[in-house]
């Protein structure tokens, strides 16, 4: 075997995934890891990798990974002259909109987002002719159209710390389009939806059906399990659950705790890297798989490297300017 290949095999061996490959599966990975990260040197080329991405692209082939807060942030600092996006497509838009001199792809045409797509720039300015004068607060999960008809952009990461912020000076504000999501926040601050918080009707496809009834059985059968869930799943599953955030927060709180079991309620990619970070916690994935994220794969980002072109990611300058304020407002809150 290519000495070069023996040496990926061992490299992936050391990150744990050959546990999740089944026999002589890892060699057709450490091919496929050794070419794109060959192609990406010759670009200068850096991939983001969100945690719901599968292993083999998070631990083999990603440069910057975390969280959408996280992956942003890293977006805007970078100084590749590519920013390749293992994630979805207002991720990547929102790379571009940061460090619009980048060239920014998806290697998938499916990377959507049900959030993203439950909402457009023209629902944001009926509902501010509805309401006038309430800011609007936008989750990150839309279209650079919806950011850029917004005051301010949130993540799993800082929303309940930026409205809290916001409550300061406003009585009442618009969050978009998570409805699940701004009915927690609306919670967890003592708000009402309706009254002190209007919402959209936006929900996430892989968060919204979660059976929080399993969640007593799970407890049943496992003694001193903790449950954890995103903070896009619905009220009666969140009330169910011991700690509720981001995938960054997610994950630090499993770090940082020692508990008997983790119930991890989120998509599967989650649990997946979890295992693999900590090998010595035991974790219960009560997952689902989010479509548009597993739509890339080690094969799509090889077909992209060698064909660019189709999968690359534009924002028109003047909504990416208005974008970029209603983001730069996002960094500045949460600091
Ligand atoms: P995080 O920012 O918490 O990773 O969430 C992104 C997302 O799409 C959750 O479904
Ligand atoms: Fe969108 Fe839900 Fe998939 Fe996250 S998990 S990208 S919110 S559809």
């Amino acid at each position: 075997m290519d000495q070069a290949l023996t040496e990926e095999i061992k490299r992936l061996t050391s990150l744990g995934l050959h546990r999740r490959c089944v026999e002589g599966a890892l060699e057709g990975v450490a091919a496929k890891t050794l070419e794109i990260n060959r192609l990406k040197k010759e670009k200068n080329a850096v991939v983001c990798a969100h945690v719901y991405q599968t292993p083999d692209i998070i631990l083999g082939i990603g440069d910057l990974v975390g969280d959408s807060y996280k992956l942003a942030d890293d977006c805007r600092k970078t100084t590749a002259d590519v920013i390749i996006f293992c994630g979805v497509h207002f991720m990547a838009e929102t790379a571009k909109i940061l460090n619009p001199s980048k060239k920014v792809y998806v290697p998938s045409k499916n990377a959507g987002c049900s959030l993203a797509e439950a909402i457009t720039g023209a629902d944001v300015r009926n509902l501010k002719a509805e309401y006038p004068g309430l800011p609007v607060v936008t989750y990150i999960n839309t279209s650079a159209e919806v950011k850029a008809e917004s005051d301010c952009i949130v993540t799993s990461a800082n929303a309940e710390k930026i409205l809290r912020k916001m409550y300061e000076k406003h009585e009442r504000l618009i969050f978009v389009p998570d409805r699940f999501m701004g009915a927690n926040l609306a919670k967890a601050l003592g708000k009402t939806p309706g009254k002190d918080i209007i919402l959209w009707k936006g929900t996430c496809v892989v968060h919204e059906r979660f059976n929080p009834e399993l969640i007593k059985v799970y407890r049943k059968n496992y003694p001193g399990l903790v449950a954890l869930a995103h903070a896009e799943c619905p009220s009666e599953l969140i009330n169910a659950v011991d700690f509720m955030g981001g995938t960054g927060d997610m994950m630090r709180y499993v770090e940082s705790t020692d508990a008997a079991a983790y119930l991890l309620v989120t998509e599967c990619g989650f649990g997946e890297l979890a295992k693999l970070r900590f090998p010595e916690k035991n974790f219960i994935a009560m997952c689902r798989l989010c479509p548009y994220m597993k739509s890339i794969t080690l094969d799509s980002m090889l077909a992209l490297l060698k064909d660019p072109s189709p999968e690359e990611v534009t924002v028109p300058a003047d909504i990416a300017a208005r974008a970029k304020h209603s983001i730069d407002k996002m960094f500045e809150l949460a600091a």
